[in-house]
Parts: C-alpha cells; sequence; structure tokens
C-alpha cells in the first residue's frame, strides 16, 4: 500500500492544472512508494478554487496560502502563482516544514533566490523547482548521450524561444493572465519566464555559464494595467538575446522574444561538438535529430531519433504505451512527480533543487545586467 503524500496546491491557471494532471496520472504508469493525494487547492477566489477542486479532484479549498500552509494534514506545497510571490510562499512553507514544489524561476532575483536556498536547507525539506523541459524523454536522452561522450569537445550551444502572443499594442499588463507583463509581478520579461527554460536545459546538458553579453528590447513602451486602469511604463524586456561563454571553451547564442510573428512557443537547442551534434524542438518534441561524424561517409546525414522505445533504449518510455507511440508536452510533468515521489523514497534530491535552479537565477540576472549596461558580465 502505497504511503500518501498530501499535495496542497496554491494557484489554479496553467501551471496548477499542468502539476494537478501530473499528480493524477503519475500512479497510473509509475511504481512508486509514495501516492500524491489532492488535500487542498488554494486561490484569493472561493468560486473559482471550487471550480478547480471540483474539476481535479481536490478534497478541500482555502482562500488563503498561509492557511493552507498552516494545516497539519498537507505535506507539500505546489507554488503555482506569479513570480512575485514565490518567496513569501516558500519561506513559510519551509518554516513549517512542508517540501515544496515550486514553479520557475525560482525567485524575482538572486538575492531573494539565496535567501529561499538558505530557508529550505535550514529546514531540511524537499524540495524542486518545475524546468519540466529537462523531463522530455528527447532532451533526457539528448543529456545521455553527452554524458556517454557521443559529442566530444562541445564547440556551441544555441537556443531560442520564440512567441508571437505580445505583438499587439492593446494588450493591457498585469492582472489576471496578464502579470507577465507587469514587471513587479513577473521580475522580468522574456528572460525570466523563456530563456529561463533555455538557460536551466543549457546548464543542464552544458554545465555553467562564465560570462554575457546581452541586449533587451520593450518595443511597446506603455500598457494599460488591468488593475489601476492606467497606462503605465512596461517594465519587462520583449526581447533578449545573449552571448555567453561557458565553463567547458563552448560559446553559446540564446533568443527570446513575443514577437516572432507565427512562432507560439518554439523552444528549439542545437549542440554541436567535435564528433556529433544534436538539435531538438519544442514543436516536435519526441524526436531527437542526432549528426555523427563517424558514420559511413556515404550515408552519414542528420538522423531524426523517434524517442518512443522500450528496454531502456529511451528514458521514461518504458513506463507508457508500446513502442512507436509517442507522448507529450504534459507529461513531462507526471515524470517531474514521479522523479520527485522518488527522491523521497531513496533520500536524495530531486534535480532541480532549489540550490540548483539558482544557478539559472544568477545567469538571468547576469543577462538584464548586461543588456543594461551595455558590457561583457561575469555570472
Ligand atoms: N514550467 C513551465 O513551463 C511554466 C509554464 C508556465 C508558467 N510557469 C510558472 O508558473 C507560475 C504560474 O504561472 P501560470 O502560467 O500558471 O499563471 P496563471 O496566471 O495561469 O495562474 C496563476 C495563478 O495564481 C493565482 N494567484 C495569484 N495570486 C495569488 C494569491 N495571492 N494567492 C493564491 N493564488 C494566487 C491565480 O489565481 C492563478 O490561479 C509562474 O511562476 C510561471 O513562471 C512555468
Amino acid at each position: 500500500m502505497a504511503t500518501p503524500l498530501n499535495i496542497g496546491m496554491i494557484g489554479y491557471g496553467f501551471m496548477g492544472r499542468a502539476h494537478s494532471n501530473g499528480y493524477r496520472k503519475v500512479n497510473n504508469f509509475f511504481e512508486t512508494k509514495y501516492r500524491p493525494v489532492l488535500k487542498a487547492a488554494c486561490a484569493r477566489s472561493a468560486d473559482k478554487i471550487k471550480g478547480f477542486a471540483d474539476t481535479w479532484g481536490y478534497e478541500s479549498i482555502e482562500t488563503d496560502w498561509r492557511k493552507l500552509i498552516e494545516r497539519k494534514d498537507i505535506d507539500a506545497i505546489d507554488v503555482c502563482v506569479p513570480n512575485n510571490l514565490h518567496k513569501e510562499i516558500c519561506l513559510a512553507a519551509a518554516a513549517a516544514g512542508k517540501m515544496i514544489l515550486c514553479e520557475k524561476p525560482l525567485s524575482m532575483n538572486t538575492e531573494e533566490g539565496e535567501i529561499m536556498c538558505q530557508a529550505v536547507e535550514k529546514a531540511g525539506v524537499a524540495n524542486t523547482v518545475w524546468y519540466n523541459y529537462r523531463r522530455v524523454p528527447a532532451v533526457t536522452m539528448a543529456k545521455k548521450l553527452i554524458e556517454e561522450g557521443r559529442l566530444g569537445r562541445i564547440f556551441h550551444y544555441r537556443a531560442n524561444f520564440l512567441q508571437d502572443w505580445t505583438i499587439s499594442t492593446d494588450l493591457p499588463q498585469g492582472g489576471t493572465a496578464l502579470w507577465r507583463l507587469d514587471v513587479d509581478a513577473a521580475g522580468s520579461g522574456v528572460t525570466g519566464d523563456l530563456l529561463a527554460h533555455c538557460i536551466d536545459t543549457a546548464i543542464w546538458l552544458n554545465g555553467g555559464l562564465k560570462d554575457v553579453s546581452a541586449m533587451t528590447e520593450t518595443f511597446i513602451k506603455e500598457r494599460k494595467h488591468q488593475l489601476t486602469g492606467k497606462v503605465e511604463k512596461v517594465g519587462i524586456d520583449d526581447a533578449c538575446a545573449f552571448l555567453c561563454h561557458f565553463n567547458n571553451g563552448s560559446l553559446g547564442l540564446f533568443e527570446s522574444t513575443r514577437y516572432a510573428r507565427g512562432h507560439k512557443a518554439l523552444y528549439t537547442f542545437e549542440i554541436n561538438g567535435e564528433k556529433a551534434s544534436i538539435k531538438w524542438d519544442l514543436h516536435d518534441l519526441h524526436r531527437l535529430e542526432y549528426f555523427d561524424h563517424k558514420d559511413e561517409g556515404k550515408l552519414r546525414a542528420w538522423r531524426s531519433i523517434h524517442v518512443t522505445d522500450h528496454g531502456g533504449e529511451h528514458p521514461y518510455m518504458d513506463h507508457w504505451w508500446v513502442p512507436g507511440l509517442q507522448i507529450g508536452y504534459e507529461h513531462s510533468f507526471v515524470h517531474h512527480v514521479a522523479d520527485f515521489l522518488k527522491s523521497l523514497e531513496t533520500n536524495t534530491p530531486c534535480e532541480p533543487t532549489f540550490r540548483t535552479a539558482l544557478e539559472t537565477q544568477k545567469v538571468c540576472d547576469a543577462v538584464l545586467a548586461s543588456a543594461k549596461d551595455g558590457k561583457w558580465t561575469k555570472v
């Protein structure tokens, strides 16, 4: 009989749904000692959170996250709210001895993130940050190929995250669904929202970054604020591009924008090594493109690996359907939950921990500082 792990979910938006789906599915596909129980969901509006709780099967609701954290019947707090609330909630949850699964980016900046790391470390509570792309099987497979030395020395790392949903000048900033455009709620624009994913994956696959040279742009300078009703200055970066040196000597090139007309969520990366290269594309997330220079000359070409095989060949896939049948975006969250539960069983950290995710925060801060000063900035 599995041990119940009582979840207290804060937020019912995009990530509240993605995580709830992960908790509900995990034990149908993964054998773990712990079984998540959807104990309570929390948001400020009783009506809205009641609707969410009914849809996803939460046993109870709260309208004040402090009350949720105080509850003795909650083991783990899941933080699915805008970035400016992460610190306060995590500090309270750690002080109450709760495990914490916090959405990315960890914090508004490095300073806040460091305080959050110290709090979970002092409390000794299990913690993880939902950089879910690590757990897309094709991305996990990229990690395996690099660890096996198949790429050899790495020369280049290139990543993009392109969207187009903020081009309209009529789009307000702030409030429900639009907090990402409000610097006070988000901390930054595409840097903390989209590039943070690219940076986390890059650090995981290719190691730490040494320094960065960045540029940012805010194309629409003023927008009406949904909460105040006034036209206010826009404080976020709409687009960001940066160059970097990795500690291993390779060169990095990153770009993110919400103004790439035609792109909805095009996260791609490419890594070029001495012996081989790999590339991945979120729109075709179950495939990993691989080029191996040691292939026989007349057959040498990019191959497209459908990462769906069993027998331990392709990460996570043994748990799903039959070879050749692919899975999608939502499953990266199921995998994260499965790995978190396993980490409790084995008493090991579930990566990325707060401490690991702080490295991404440091890079984001360096990127924003470099864009401001127009200078190369050390991470
Ligand atoms: N891992 C990923 O790929 C990914 C994707 C999207 C968002 N995120 C992160 O997840 C977090 C939430 O983003 P989202 O897209 O789910 O946002 P969202 O706007 O869809 O949902 C935010 C939720 O927070 C709730 N909320 C706001 N203030 C609150 C308060 N004081 N008390 C309780 N609840 C409150 C809102 O009611 C809403 O349910 C952010 O940190 C974001 O960066 C991560």
